[in-house]
């Protein structure tokens, strides 16, 4: 379990049965059948917010708002350390008050711009280890002092891999669609040099949607 300081992270993403999000890198591919699709909204209803990477804004410009179900649409993020978003991207609506996550490297023009339309662009420092991904253990603080308390994370693949390599996700939730596509997976690199470091679920629920299974759990990286 993760400390109480920062928000309960939920990390969430639709596969297919080999394990593909996407057809690959950038080309999206819809998984999810229309009762699994209304169990994302549910989720994300029951989110403060809600977290992407810009791969996933310039590839599929997701909105990430609840509209298949009743409930407030979560505060959007959108992790982009060099500002590429663009200005009309669909999940910066500003009375959601989006937030954009960047370096303080990236331009100041940039930030204007973006903070001219309503988005909230904070500095983060970067990961040790690369200097173009932002560190998420600040991030989450940041936006612990935001009152942001539940973060769903969507995607893409690098996010994906990013929070589960920082050990940062309290709760996993899978949809498993019957398909095999052979494209980009979802989980990439996850081990780096650390051959034991991959979570284990446990208290492992699943439950059949449609044509999907949604598989759930807690990561513990403590199991053998
Ligand atoms: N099936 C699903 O549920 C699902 C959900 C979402 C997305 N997708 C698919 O995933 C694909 C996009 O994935 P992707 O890997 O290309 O992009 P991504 O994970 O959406 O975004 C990655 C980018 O975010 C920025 N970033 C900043 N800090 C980061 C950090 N700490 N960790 C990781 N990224 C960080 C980096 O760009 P900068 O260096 O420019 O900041 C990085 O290249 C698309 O094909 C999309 O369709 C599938």
């Amino acid at each position: 379990m993760g400390n109480t300081d920062r928000p309960r992270v939920t990390l969430t993403y639709a596969q297919s049965l080999d394990g593909s999000i996407a057809i690959r890198s950038g080309v999206p591919l819809a998984l999810s059948g229309t009762e699994s699709m209304h169990y994302t909204h549910q989720l994300r209803a029951a989110h403060d917010a809600i977290l992407i990477g810009i791969g996933t804004v310039l590839s599929d410009d997701p909105r990430l708002n609840v509209r298949l179900t009743s409930g407030l649409s979560p505060r959007p993020i959108v992790l982009d350390s060099g500002l590429r978003c663009p200005l009309r991207a669909r999940c910066l609506e500003a009375n959601r008050r989006p937030i954009v996550a960047t370096t303080a490297r990236a331009s100041a023009l940039r930030r204007h711009e973006l903070e001219a339309q309503g988005v909230t662009v904070i500095s983060i420092t970067s990961c040790s280890d690369n200097e173009s991904y932002l560190d998420l253990s600040a991030l989450l603080n940041v936006l612990a002092a935001q009152g942001i308390r539940s973060l769903m994370v969507e995607g893409g693949a690098r996010v994906i891999t990013s929070f589960l390599r920082a050990r940062l996700v309290d709760r996993l939730i899978i949809t498993i669609a019957p398909v095999l596509v052979g494209g980009a997976h979802g989980v990439i690199d996850l081990l780096g040099t650390d051959e034991s470091g991959f979570p284990r679920l446990r208290q492992t629920t699943w439950q059949q949607l449609g044509n999907d299974w949604v598989v759930a759990g807690f990561p513990d990286w403590s199991r053998p």
